[in-house]
């Protein structure tokens, strides 16, 4: 459905799979998300040492594993025998970490949108792009987002074809002059910039605009301004 029939909705995805109610970034929060009826999902892809593309949000396991150890040190076959999300429930054996491949069959097979955030150890290792963007020419509705701009301009170097959204931030986006940012066709900002002046400078670059960060309880997106397509939560289920 075209964006300018009224019947248009903003797609709903999942941030790191629906992890409002489970453990971010996990087979279980994917699941979830097409269970509440999620449109697509959002999630984080790191690399591991030996290179493998693999999704969970931070640099290290402290937070998601209590372990203090880079994902960047681990091979792939070490990281699965790692279980996260074990800290926050008791008496819960865990998840593995999923990999970027495993996730693309999973949004193949059940004909979710998917939205691939680059993170640092991609932008830091740039030579094992062509892995991520062959997985994420696999989906028919992909786009690749980071906070990066650098390396999302080497993707659309890379892959013109991939959709590219830039996380736009308060302080470190050059709000003066938003034409630097030409090779992303998509803005995703984060909820706290659905106020002027920024809303109207979002709107007015012309660009697919998603909003993220938003828990279904904000009475600014009952009348979101038109050209917003997205909407990225933990909660998706909120949203349908
Ligand atoms: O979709 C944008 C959002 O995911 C960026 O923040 O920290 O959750 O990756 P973060
Ligand atoms: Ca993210």
């Amino acid at each position: 459905m075209s964006i300018e029939s009224p019947n248009y909705k903003p797609l709903v995805f999942a941030h790191r799979g629906a992890s409002g109610v489970c453990f971010e970034n996990t087979m279980s929060a994917f699941k979830e998300a097409l269970r509440q009826g999620a449109d697509g999902i959002e999630l984080d892809v790191q690399l591991t040492a030996d290179g493998i593309p693999v999704v969970v949000h931070d640099k290290d396991l402290s937070r998601v594993a209590g372990i203090r150890k880079p994902i960047s040190s681990l091979s792939l076959s070490e990281l699965k025998g790692i279980k996260v999300g074990r800290k926050f429930i008791r008496n819960f054996a865990g998840h593995e970490i999923p990999t970027l491949s495993e996730v693309v069959s999973f949004c193949a097979l059940n004909h979710l949108a998917l939205n691939i955030e680059l993170k640092e150890t991609v932008s830091e290792r740039p030579e094992y792009l062509r892995d991520i963007l062959n997985m994420a020419l696999l989906l028919d509705q992909v786009h690749i987002s980071s906070f990066d701009a650098g390396i999302l301009e080497r993707v659309k170097m890379m892959e013109s074809s991939l959709e590219i959204a830039f996380l736009v931030k308060k302080k470190t986006t050059d709000w003066d002059d938003l034409g630097k940012y030409h090779f992303a066709d998509g803005f995703h900002l984060s909820k706290s910039l659905m106020q002027e002046p920024y809303l109207s400078k979002m709107v007015d670059s012309g660009k697919i605009l998603r909003v993220y960060g938003v828990t279904g309880k904000e009475e600014n997106i009952r009348n979101p301004a038109p050209s917003i397509t997205g909407w990225i939560t933990d909660y998706p289920g909120r949203f349908k």
